[in-house]
Parts: C-alpha cells; structure tokens; sequence
C-alpha cells in the first residue's frame, strides 16, 4: 500500500511542478531552428543580459559559434566576457550562495530551462515583467508570482505596469468586430500590461522579436542536435524514396511471370 502510494505521488510531482502557470494564459511563439540569424541575435541578447546572473553550462561556446555560424574570434569578442577559452563550458562567476541572498532564489542555469517550461512559457515570461513596488526589487511577473529575478530587459522594453487600457471584446472564445466597419469591438479593462511610451529602446513589435529570437537561441540550446537529427532525417527520407523505385521495379522483375 505504501508503495502504491509513493508510486502515485512520484507520477503526479511533475503535475504539481506546472500546476504554478496554470490558468495563466501564455502567448505562442513560432520558433525555426533553420533561422540562423534569430539564434545569433538570441546567443548575443543571452550573453548581455542573462550571463550576469545564469549560466549554460551544458553548453560550450565553441559548440554554439559553430552551430549558429559565428566565427571564434567574433563569438570570443562580442559574446565571452570573462577570460573563458572558446572550448569551455558557459559558466559564471556568480555563486549561488551569493545569489540567493541578493535574489532570494539562485538563478538556474539556462541550458535545457527550453525543455522544463517551454517555448511559449518563455516568451511569456520574458515579455510580462512589470512594476511593482511590494516587491524588494521593485519587478514581478504574471507568469511566475513573486519571481526574485530583477527586470532586466526594461531598458529594452520600457517600463511596463499594470494599468488600463483598451481591449477587444470576446463572446464565446471569439473576438467581437463592429459588423458595419469591421474595426474591432473594445472596452476598457484595468487589469492589463501597459507599457509607458518612449521609456525603452525598442518598440514592442521589436521588442517581441527580440525575445522571439532569444527564446529561439534556449529552444536550440536545449536540443542541439535536433538541427542535426533534422538535416539527418532529411537524408534517410530521401534515400527512403530513391530506394522505393528500385525496390518497385526488383518486385515487378520478380512477379512479372506469376499469374
Ligand atoms: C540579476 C540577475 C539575473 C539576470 C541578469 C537574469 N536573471 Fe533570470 N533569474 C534570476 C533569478 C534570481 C531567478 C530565480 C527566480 C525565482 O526562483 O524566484 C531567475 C529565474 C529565471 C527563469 C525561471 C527559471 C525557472 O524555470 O524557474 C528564467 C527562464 C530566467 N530567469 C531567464 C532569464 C533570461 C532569459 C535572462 C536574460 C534576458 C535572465 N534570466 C537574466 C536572476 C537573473
């Protein structure tokens, strides 16, 4: 009985490790590891504005430069800022220890975090950090409650709170228009992301790029030889389809003389 118990928790724990997002609704994003440049552009956001704080380490630089088409000694000069050679792992100086008393968590690292929350997790959380001055370090965050990360990317994002603003009416799942012109049906909501114009570098459209192509470099560092097992796919199927004619025409050989 004991056993069966323990069984029974065992399967339900990863049940329990998601049920902290549920009910939050996460937006999707398309991620294409063939994209090259987006994962450049995500390796580049990674390095300046997550390695303060997480590492990758099971990931070595000289494996993402050659995987993404970065040059070593370009990766070396933009994307290592410690005395790291390109053969190491992506590690960090910071100490957890040390960590978990600024933050209140230790950061984790990033390496496979593409697997545990998923894509669209990710892109949700990067891009719902908002203020809020009951915290210590004046941010939270609508997917992840409380988080003890700080909101790094608000000088890219600008500052974002939770305020009014105007959203589309929705009966039903779907969204209402005016049925003369078209626009769409609004009303004011208080519960929403705003962000105040002007205040980051980046509008939001780029901005949701930026993180799109930062989400697409975790996906890739979380599975890199899936862009391998791909091209390797590609191949088999291809041989598949070259060897079916001869197969076809060895059968018709074969049972050309059976009636
Ligand atoms: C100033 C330090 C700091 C920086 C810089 C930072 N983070 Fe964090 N991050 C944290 C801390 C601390 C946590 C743990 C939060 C907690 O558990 O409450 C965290 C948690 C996370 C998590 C949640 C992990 C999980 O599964 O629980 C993700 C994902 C994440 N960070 C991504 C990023 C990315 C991407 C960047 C770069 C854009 C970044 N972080 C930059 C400190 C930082």
């Amino acid at each position: 009985m004991k056993k069966l118990f323990a069984a029974f928790v065992m399967a339900a724990l990863p049940a329990f490790a998601f049920a902290s997002g549920a009910g939050v609704h996460l937006d999707k994003v398309d991620i294409d590891l063939t994209d090259k440049a987006a994962m450049q552009d995500g390796a580049r956001t990674f390095a300046n504005y997550c390695m303060g704080c997480h590492s990758a380490k099971f990931q070595r630089y000289e494996r993402v430069a050659d995987d993404l088409g970065i040059p070593h000694d370009v990766m070396l000069d933009n994307l290592v800022f410690n005395d790291a050679k390109i053969g190491e792992h992506m590690k960090i100086g910071m100490q957890p220890a040390d960590a978990k008393n600024w933050f209140g968590a230790a950061p984790p690292d990033l390496t496979l975090v593409a697997r545990v929350r998923g894509n669209d997790w990710l892109y949700t959380y990067l891009r719902t950090f908002y203020e809020d001055t009951a915290r210590p370090l004046g941010a939270n965050n609508k997917v992840f409650p409380n988080v003890g990360m700080p909101n790094v990317l608000v000088g890219l994002q600008g500052r974002q709170y939770i305020g009014c603003k105007q959203v589309q009416v929705v009966e039903d799942g779907k969204k209402l228009f005016d049925p003369l012109t078209g626009t769409p049906i609004t009303h004011e909501a208080c519960d929403q992301l705003v962000v105040e114009p002007k205040t980051g570098q980046l509008s939001a459209e780029e901005f949701d790029e930026k993180i799109q192509n930062l989400v697409t470099f975790l996906a890739y560092s979380a599975n890199p030889v899936k862009l391998k097992s791909q091209r390797i796919g590609t191949y088999v199927l291809l041989y598949l389809a070259f060897f079916f004619v001869f197969a076809y025409l060895l059968k018709r050989e074969y049972w050309k003389d059976v009636h």
